[in-house]
């Protein structure tokens, strides 16, 4: 969904935290007091916070820096910038994955696409789970990207691309994040965000993949009642006088993408394997291992080349595995 040019004018004009008075914004964007208000409760509606007070005006109670796309595109370089075909941002979205699903079975042939959204009403996590999207705090990103190769020469994409994301956030100053394997990103032992691959085609090729990235950069308390493990946002890890820019971040986290997939299939995940062990943060950790019914405890011994989880059980025996859910063992 897009906003119309006014609802986004006032939300540009809100975005920075400043007080701004009712008849300053009418003035601005030719309303009059009653449609103003109409458009400020209609943004409350979106789960954006309005303080109003009598005599000051209107002001957002945490300032927004709302995604822009010349920003982002001026942030890349010329080569990322020639990889990617379409870019699209939406105010609004069911699932930014979702979205470049029905573009592959639509097109099949469209490659280079990314879309990303301000809020997703209907994001979604691994296995069915929803994934918490609120306006304008955090980052949704999908890239759809068609590869020659077929499905089975995928199965590491997800966790070069979990390197791909440690590397932006390093960039910019976010240090002592890990990967639990498969896709999450952790940051002690609580989810800061989470990678979901969703691949399509033929077993030889070509094949298509849509690349989902959800980052919590600023999450209230309120809109993460419903996420049913520990969970991070950047703004705790950085603590309040350290602030960084989510369009910079969001450039960052694409370039380091398209680097992975743009020689992904002549590299596959051998690649990558030494780096995302580096930072895997369940090396060594007992944990239970949940695949549909069945629950394997063990120590984890890392993966092999394949990205495949090694799995020390009880009895000493080591075996890898392929899917399934991590928990840590608490003693
Ligand atoms: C997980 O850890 O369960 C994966 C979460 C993936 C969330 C992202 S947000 C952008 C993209 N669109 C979605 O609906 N999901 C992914």
């Amino acid at each position: 969904m897009k906003f119309s040019e006014k609802k986004k004018k006032l939300l540009s004009l809100l975005a920075n935290g400043d007080f701004h008075s009712g008849t300053a914004l009418a003035e601005k964007l030719k309303f009059s007091r009653s449609a103003l208000w109409k458009q400020i409760n209609t943004l409350e509606e979106l789960g954006i916070e309005i303080l109003a007070v009598n005599g000051k005006g209107y002001r957002l109670k945490s300032p927004l820096e709302l995604l822009n796309k010349s920003h982002i595109i001026n942030n890349l370089t010329t080569t990322t910038r020639q990889l990617i075909s379409v870019f699209d941002i939406h105010d609004q979205i069911d699932s930014t994955n979702t979205n470049l699903v029905a573009l592959s079975r639509a097109i099949p042939k469209s490659t280079g696409v990314v879309c990303l959204a301000e809020q997703q009403t209907a994001g979604r996590g691994r296995r069915g789970r929803e994934w918490v999207s609120p306006f304008g705090s955090n980052l949704y990103c999908s890239v759809l990207w068609q590869f020659q190769s077929g499905p089975e020469s995928l199965s590491g994409l997800s966790l070069a691309i979990g390197v791909a994301v440690i590397k932006a956030l390093n960039a910019h100053g976010i240090q002592g994040v890990g990967l639990k394997w498969p896709n999450d990103i952790y940051w002690q032992q609580k989810k800061l965000g989470g990678i979901l691959v969703e691949v399509s085609g033929e077993v030889n090729g070509p094949c298509s993949a849509v690349i989902g990235l959800g980052l919590n950069l600023h999450l209230s308390s309120a809109e993460a009642s419903s996420i049913e493990q520990d969970w991070v946002d950047i703004s705790q890890i950085l603590g309040s006088d350290h602030k960084i820019s989510r369009n910079d971040l969001q450039a960052s986290l694409l370039e380091q993408f398209f680097q992975v997939i743009s020689h992904y299939t002549e590299q596959s995940f051998a690649q990558y394997r030494d780096e995302w062990r580096l930072y895997d943060c369940m090396q060594g950790q007992l944990v239970n291992l949940f695949i549909g019914n069945q629950v394997i405890s063990g120590t984890v011994q890392g993966i092999n080349d394949e990205g495949l989880l090694l799995l020390q059980t009880q009895d000493g025996k080591m075996q890898c595995y392929a899917s399934g859910e991590v928990s840590f063992r608490r003693l």
